[in-house]
């Protein structure tokens, strides 16, 4: 995507043999655009950590290239595995993160050491690659959807709610539930996002309503309770968010505070869509609520809030009493049942319909007895 004129991705390797690897600095944004290179894999490991790179797709990606630089460090058996386990340990329930180190993993543990690291960065590539191809079909699949829906309200412009960050910031490029409604605009459909802020963190207060506004995409920024609201009043036509895990099932793990923006669009008939990669499901799991391990992070990204002064000096502030207790809950399981659809780069399925468009998942046992419950683990 550009951002003043210039095309940018989030991330990308330097030279397969020295540089580092440049990232988009997303703790900068939206008050400066700044990048930064990782040049270890302890490195890489921070910025996931310190979500200098969010984003379930991008987290995956950076994780790839964070264990290409293992493997120029060190090409181990013993770095590999050490890498892979620091990068694991960084933030716990976007699976993507799992899924790109048991790639790299599957793809380098059988080469020699000497092979391994231009293997690496090469395989790091591959999934860079990838991830755009994905969303830019997702973001294709979406389009006949949101035309759609354009068309059933006659031709008027679209409202779309949509929470947290899951536009080009939060992968490689064009986003998940952001990528159909940057191919929408672009085609010419007149459309409206509502941008829940995100509370605590504020991923879209921060950084959907910088990367819309800089697409030129007309945009409203809401609290996170004023969606409601909105449905009630007839102002939503569809939510559309991101997800960071998908169990086999169709329940959807996503930011906090997604699950009450599904229940409320599902008390209002409003269409409620998650577009997501297949590196997002988690084949392994069923009930989300019960197996999905949910990150809690640090107290003060609730009790402080940091932004710009009038002066354009940046302050942070204490919000809470200083003797209160604080829980962080980072994400909440969406059940299948309130999901309208899921848009994927293979097409869209209702939530229970994941089998259909991945059929590779699914065991000949299942099939015999077409029980979604009994797919087979990876
Ligand atoms: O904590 P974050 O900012 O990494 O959370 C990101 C989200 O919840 C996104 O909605 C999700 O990763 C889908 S992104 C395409």
């Amino acid at each position: 995507m550009k951002v003043d004129g210039k095309s940018w991705r989030t991330i990308w390797g330097a030279d397969e043999n020295r540089g580092g690897v440049e990232i988009i600095d997303q703790t900068a944004l939206p008050h400066a655009f700044r990048t930064v290179t990782l040049e270890t894999v302890a490195d890489a490991a921070r910025a996931i950590k310190t979500m200098q790179v969010r984003g379930a797709p991008l987290i995956g990606v950076t994780a790839a290239y964070g264990l290409a630089l293992a493997m120029r460090e060190d090409p181990s058996d013993a770095n590999l595995h050490q890498g892979s386990a620091l990068l694991l340990a960084t933030r716990p329930t976007a699976v993507n993160l799992r899924w790109a180190v048991e790639r790299m993993n599957a793809h380098l543990a059988p080469l020699s050491s000497a092979e391994r690291a231009g293997a690496a960065w090469q395989q790091a590539a591959v999934l860079w690659a990838e991830d755009i191809a994905i969303n830019q079909a997702i973001g294709q699949a979406g389009l006949g959807l949101l035309r759609s829906l354009w068309e059933a309200k006659g031709c008027r412009p679209l409202d779309i709610l949509t929470h947290c960050n899951a536009g080009w910031l939060a992968t490689v490029d064009w986003g998940t539930a952001l990528a159909p409604v940057y191919m929408a605009h672009d085609a010419g459909l007149p459309l409206h996002v509502w941008v829940d802020e995100t509370r605590p963190r504020n991923q879209g207060a921060s950084l959907t309503a910088w990367e819309l506004g800089r697409h030129g995409v007309p945009h409203t920024v809401i609290v996170d309770n004023a969606g409601g609201h909105l449905m009630q009043h007839g102002r939503v036509d569809l939510c559309l968010v991101g997800s960071d895990r998908t169990t086999r099932r169709g329940d959807v793990c996503n930011k906090i505070g997604t699950y009450l923006k599904a229940l409320a669009a599902h008390d209002n008939g409003v269409p409620f869509y998650v577009a997501l990669p297949g590196s997002t499901i988690d084949w392994t799991l069923s009930d989300g609520i019960a197996e999905i391990p949910i990150e809690q992070r640090g107290a003060e990204e609730i009790s402080h809030m940091t932004g710009r002064t009038g002066e354009g000096t940046l302050a942070t502030i204490t919000l809470t009493p200083p003797t209160s207790a604080v829980a962080n809950y980072a994400f909440d399981v969406t059940p299948a049942r309130l999901v309208t659809g899921l848009i994927t780069e293979r097409g869209l399925c209702p939530a229970s319909g994941l089998s259909t468009l991945f059929p590779e998942h699914v065991s000949p046992q299942a099939h015999q007895g077409g029980g979604a419950d009994k797919e087979q683990k990876p």
